[in-house]
């Protein structure tokens, strides 16, 4: 099953502190962009890949695309000022197609399993997005105080990738757009519309590399990785 991806890689990786955008950090000798790409350079049902970058580092991810042989890249739009900013500029270039997946450029180790089951659900249902179950117990908090334990069956840690049909997401982001509504994650925007989004449970190993600690666990999953072969 066929579908196109968009991957926001346009942040400046503030809370990794590494004074530079955190996708050109090295994983294992490879820059975690690269790392990413690779996933739907290799996977045969993606037929696109569209990169929201910042203007000022268009031509280093233009050089890195080369060196590695990524040959999907259909669009390289600006980024915005945030993420969403950024998917939407994606969107607003591409061609329709049947499904679009969201996903985050900085969470590298996503697999052809758990994108085949969001397309497939997203094909079937319309909207579906990458979760896992929270191991942790959860407790509302206000002021230090604790105001109520959450029932964690219910609670689930929301990922990417988010899966769409295409038109379902060009119009949730064109409405949010229109009425200046900011969401944390594409899902968002299609919730509320009023539209039902399934969630299809992934992996822990799914991280987003965001501080400095995600590095020596990503290395980590990697080893795992190549271990079990
Ligand atoms: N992203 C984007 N445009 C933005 C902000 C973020 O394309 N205006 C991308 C990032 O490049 C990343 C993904 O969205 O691949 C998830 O965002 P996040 O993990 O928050 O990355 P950064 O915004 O770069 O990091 P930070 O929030 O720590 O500054
Ligand atoms: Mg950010």
């Amino acid at each position: 099953m066929q579908y196109e991806v968009v991957l926001p890689a346009a942040g400046s990786g503030k809370r990794m502190g590494a004074g530079q955008n955190k996708l050109f950090l090295l994983l294992a000798n490879k820059p975690i962009l690269i790392h990413t790409l690779e996933v739907f350079q290799q996977d045969e049902n993606c037929t696109g890949i569209w990169l929201a970058v910042k203007p000022e580092e268009r031509e280093f991810i233009q050089q890195l695309l080369e060196q590695y042989s990524i040959t999907k890249v259909k669009g390289l739009p600006n980024g915005g000022e945030e993420r969403q900013h950024s998917v939407h500029s994606c969107i607003k270039e591409m061609e329709q197609v049947e499904i679009v997946l969201v996903h985050d450029a900085a969470r590298p180790f996503i697999t052809h399993e758990i994108i085949m089951r969001l397309v497939e659900r997203a094909k079937e249902q319309g909207a579906a997005i990458a979760g896992v179950k929270a191991k942790d117990t959860m407790k509302k908090v206000r002021d230090g105080i604790i105001i109520e334990t959450v029932d964690r069956e219910s609670l689930w840690m929301i990922q990417t990738p988010q899966a769409f049909r295409f038109d379902l997401l060009a119009e949730a982001e064109d409405v949010a757009e229109k009425v200046g509504f900011l969401g944390t994650d594409e899902a968002m925007l299609v919730e509320r519309l009023g539209y039902p989004v399934h969630i299809v449970e992934a992996s822990y190993d799914n991280l987003k590399m965001t501080t400095k600690e995600d590095l020596v666990l990503g290395e980590a999953i990697l080893k795992k990785r190549v271990n079990n072969g």
